[in-house]
């Protein structure tokens, strides 16, 4: 009985696991434009690090192909624009791509998506006619390597490819291009492929900042929203309403069984002097919040609960991207690697999605300085805690309450607590490159206090999670959901 009881128990918590786990993939863009980046054997590990699973790349660099070799990401691979006359003018050259650049890695590297053209509305040289012929040919070719079931074949557009986007309900496609674009919606419906778009509320409310709010452009619970008044549908954030100004415009196109994939969306962490919304702090609250919105499958108002697949841009700035200032500032990383602001990719961060209250407020955690790595390194981090981090760290200074012992650890410990508690006490705000660990012992000393999870956390309405729980070889997407359904499993009297 006892056994019985453990093994439906053990059941009961897969389910419950496997049923939470699902949720929205969160990639990233690794755009190479630049010529100060790490090499690709450092991206991958970079990438792993981050824990960061899928990525998307613009060519075929077999460098970076192969570099990802025998890891756990799963990479979308591109075929440029200005490839596309030579793969759609002969069969003979797309064999040849494919049995150069990706079969001899395959399946080492995961290669799951190629596609074939970006944006090509955006396009200076018309290459509109070349793009479905294209995709063709690599189908063709995928097909004598047995991969076409392995392997999706689709294509990005830009929010450009419509001629109209608001209210959402009235999205449509520009005619001029309907001349690729229904034999391309045949295509990716024959072969379930999703249809990709690139989505910048950062543009709209860039050029727009009198009419699209910041709060409504980064997901801000404070927006206020907006309604369709076609469907009575309320949009709380901007992505969800260009989500679904490409539905509606797919279903007056008779195609609403197609899946929309987010090929690329971000927010810049710099830009020029009228570009006032490029900072480090907006570009996380962006990247954070559409995280979240994608794990916790909240769907748009059109198509509540339904999946979505992100990929953020970008991992790095790009030095050589020409235009203006914020062109070059979209990464999440310098290309010295060290990361611009930090982002919790689990989307869990210290909601817990199942009862809505705050788990990660276990009783008493800080964060402080670990002992174990260089002075650069901490130094490094506690320049980046009190400056990109913004974090107030006028404790520290001279005269101040936690100046003494005036020690690099002992400050940098400081910075990174605070950090660590404004950001929910998540494990990845305690990372700060392996330079932060942390602590259930109160590091406070003298007038020298140091903030704790319980203090800025309400943890009434949820159980503190069991200590056990806390061990770190649970995956990440799926840690902070065990917590909450071990205490409420108990104490329904499951066992
Ligand atoms: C990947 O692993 C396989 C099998 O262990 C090995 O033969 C191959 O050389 C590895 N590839 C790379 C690029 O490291
Ligand atoms: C691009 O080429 C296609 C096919 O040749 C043509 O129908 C379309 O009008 C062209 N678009 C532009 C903007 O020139
Ligand atoms: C539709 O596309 C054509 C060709 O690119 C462009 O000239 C036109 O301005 C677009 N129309 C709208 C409404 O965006
Ligand atoms: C704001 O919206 C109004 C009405 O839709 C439009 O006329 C105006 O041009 C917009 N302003 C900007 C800066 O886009
Ligand atoms: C997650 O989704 C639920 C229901 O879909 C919603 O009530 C909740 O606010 C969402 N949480 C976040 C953090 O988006
Ligand atoms: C979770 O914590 C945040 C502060 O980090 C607080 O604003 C929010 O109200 C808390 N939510 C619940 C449900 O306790
Ligand atoms: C939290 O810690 C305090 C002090 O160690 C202890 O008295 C209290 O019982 C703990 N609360 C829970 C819910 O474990
Ligand atoms: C310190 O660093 C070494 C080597 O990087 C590692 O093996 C060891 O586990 C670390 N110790 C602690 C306490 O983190």
């Amino acid at each position: 009985m006892a056994r019985w009881r453990a093994a439906a128990f053990a059941a009961f918590l897969f389910l419950l696991l496997a049923v939470h786990c699902r949720g929205g993939k969160t990639g990233i863009c690794y755009g190479r434009n630049a010529d100060d980046l790490p090499s690709p054997d450092k991206v991958a590990r970079l990438v792993q690090q981050q824990s960061i699973k899928y990525v998307r790349i613009y060519d075929t660099n077999i460098d970076v192909i192969r570099a990802f070799a025998n890891t756990s990401v799963e990479l979308m691979v591109g075929v440029p624009n200005a490839d596309l006359l030579a793969f759609s003018q002969y069969q003979s050259n797309v064999d040849t791509w494919l049995k150069n650049s990706v079969l001899p890695y395959y399946p080492a590297t995961a290669i799951t998506h190629i596609t074939v053209g970006a944006e090509i509305t955006e396009s200076p040289v018309n290459v509109s006619a070349l793009v479905v012929p294209a995709m063709r040919n690599v189908l063709a070719a995928l097909k004598k390597a047995g991969l076409h079931k392995k392997i999706t074949i689709s294509s990005t557009h830009s929010l450009g490819i419509l001629s109209r986007s608001f209210p959402p309900s009235a999205g449509a496609f520009n005619s001029s291009y309907a001349h690729f674009l229904k034999p391309m919606l045949e295509f990716l419906v024959e072969n379930q492929a999703p249809f990709m778009v690139d989505l910048y509320p950062y543009y709209a409310y860039q050029n727009s900042p009198s009419n699209v709010s910041l709060n409504y452009a980064l997901f801000s619970p404070q927006s206020q929203g907006v309604i369709d008044p076609n469907t009575g549908l309320v949009y709380t954030n901007m992505f969800d309403a260009q989500v679904d100004s490409i539905f509606f415009a797919l279903m007056a196109l008779n195609f609403k069984t197609l899946k929309i994939m987010i090929t690329e969306t971000g927010w810049p962490n710099k830009g020029a002097a009228k570009e006032t919304g490029a900072t480090p702090d907006n570009a996380q609250t962006y990247n954070t919040n559409l995280i979240r919105h994608v794990v916790n499958d909240s769907g748009t108002p059109a198509k509540p609960g339904e999946e979505i697949d992100v990929y953020i841009f970008s991992l790095f700035n790009e030095n050589r991207k020409p235009g203006i200032e914020s062109e070059r500032n979209w990464g999440l990383f310098s290309p010295d690697q060290s990361a611009i602001y930090s982002l919790d990719w689990t989307g869990r961060g210290n909601v817990d999605i199942m009862t809505g209250g705050n788990i990660t407020g276990s009783n008493g955690t800080w964060c402080v300085a670990s002992t174990n790595v260089s002075e650069t390194a901490l130094q490094n981090a506690l320049n980046w805690a009190c400056g990109p981090g913004d974090v107030d760290c006028s404790a520290i200074q001279p005269s101040q309450p936690c100046y003494q012992p005036d020690t690099l650890i002992s400050h940098a410990s400081y910075a990174f607590n605070m950090y660590y508690q404004k950001k929910g006490a998540t494990d990845v705000a305690c990372s700060f490159g392996g330079a932060g660990v942390r602590t259930t012992k109160d590091p406070s000393y003298d007038a020298c206090f140091y903030l704790d999870s319980e203090k800025i956390i309400n943890t009434n309405s949820t159980p503190p999670p069991a200590p056990s729980a806390s061990s770190p070889s649970l995956p990440g997407l799926c840690f902070t959901l065990l917590l909450p359904v071990l205490p409420i499993v108990i104490a329904s009297g499951f066992l």
